[in-house]
């Protein structure tokens, strides 16, 4: 089998994510900040504090990377969640883009039932969101917020956002990153891009467990966005209102223990490995992968014509062949792909594949080129 499905989720994991798993689960397992501060409870709260510290630190966090400016939620759906519906209200305005994931529509498209004006940068057919156009909107419109992904889910198109920064820096515009297909790929310091707020999934690119994800916060962002989700949080239980403190404010419930203790020991998985080493890898494969299906009759790649600002994410269709069809062949030739809309139904349309979508393949670092070999002969054959 080969797993070219990575956009969805990473895989196989580090042995050393599995390991912590199951070590918390066996030798630890208990609650955070809900306990007697037994050697158990201790544990927990060592695992919890040293995974924000080295999240800070790798997504350069602000206030000498303050471990409190961390939250963690189950996804960065959630995490996208708490920050639009804590800050966006009846009144004001959202900027976005059109190759955004549903993680992002869909908020936004409820809060505009509640009030809040959106307004949809288009990007070009390749994907790309041009930094001139988000400029002249900033320019002409007053708005509070803009929000748009990294790079996109479908088409691994990454966008210009040292620049897209800028001109929000220069407007005084907040702005909210989704880093869900660039964290753990691409090197990202949120403070040197003066974000509001970075969000973050664990079980992509950080290689992490599912059901992790979390916030990077701006410390006077974050004092002014309202908690989405209340509820217990093992301090201040004299209050029946959410503390104000950081990190209690967004986190609520007992969060994904073992998903933390796993994506703690990603993290230092990541930095052994390297980032540099990590992109260099992908890029490698994602070239030999373009370079194959270049040579397939009738197959168009949609998004960035090269390596050039692009992931190793390459969405295409064949001509006269329906892809959800191929992506079901090509499973039962033992290969995992992803066909359809990917939850990205704008993405879609601004590529030119809506509605009928198209079949994505995205390798992993632990890709070898013998797969995308016979990844290609089957592709060929079918
Ligand atoms: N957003 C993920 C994907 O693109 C799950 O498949």
């Amino acid at each position: 089998m080969s797993y070219l499905n990575n956009a969805a989720t990473t895989w196989p994991k580090p042995e050393c994510v599995i390991n912590a798993v199951r070590d918390f689960m066996l030798n630890g397992g208990a609650n955070s900040s809900r306990g007697s501060n037994s050697q158990r409870d201790m544990k927990t709260m060592n695992i919890m504090l040293d995974c924000r510290i080295k999240l800070a630190e790798f997504f350069g966090g602000y206030d000498d990377a303050d471990p409190m400016l961390v939250t963690f939620t189950s996804n960065i759906t959630e995490a996208l969640n708490v920050v639009l519906n804590g800050y966006l209200r009846e009144g004001m305005s959202v900027l976005t883009s059109s190759m955004e994931h549903n993680a992002v529509m869909r908020p936004l498209r409820a809060l505009e039932a509640k009030g809040v004006k959106v307004n949809v940068v288009r990007a070009d057919s390749l994907g790309l969101v041009h930094a001139d156009d988000v400029e002249r909107e900033l320019e002409s419109t007053k708005y509070d917020l803009l929000v748009m992904s990294h790079a996109s889910n479908v088409s691994g198109t990454v966008q210009p956002v040292e620049e897209i920064a800028e001109i929000c820096r220069k407007s005084s515009v907040p702005l909210v990153l989704d880093t869900a297909q660039t964290a753990g790929v691409i090197p990202l310091n949120t403070k040197d891009l003066g974000l509001s707020a970075l969000c973050f999934t664990g079980h992509k690119g950080l290689h992490g467990p599912q059901g992790t994800g979390g916030i990077i916060w701006k410390r006077d962002f974050a004092s002014i966005v309202k908690p989405f989700i209340t509820g217990g949080t093992g301090s201040y239980s004299h209050l029946e209102t959410q503390p104000e403190d950081m990190p209690d404010k967004f986190e609520a419930g007992t969060p994904n223990l073992p998903g933390i203790a796993g994506l703690n020991a990603a993290l230092d998985w990541l930095k052994e490995t390297g980032l540099d080493t990590i992109a260099k890898r992908e890029t490698e494969t994602g070239q030999y992968l373009l370079d194959g299906l270049r040579k397939i009759d009738g197959l168009t790649v949609h998004g960035m014509p090269d390596m050039n600002g692009r992931l190793c994410v390459f969405s295409v269709n064949i001509s006269g062949k329906d892809n959800g069809i191929l992506a079901d062949e090509l499973s039962r030739l033992g290969f995992e792909t992803r066909p359809g809309l990917h939850c990205a139904p704008s993405a879609h349309k601004t590529l030119g594949t809506f509605p009928q979508g198209a079949l994505r393949v995205s390798p992993g670092f632990f890709t070898e080129k013998g797969e995308i070999d016979e990844f290609i002969e089957a592709l060929r054959t079918l």
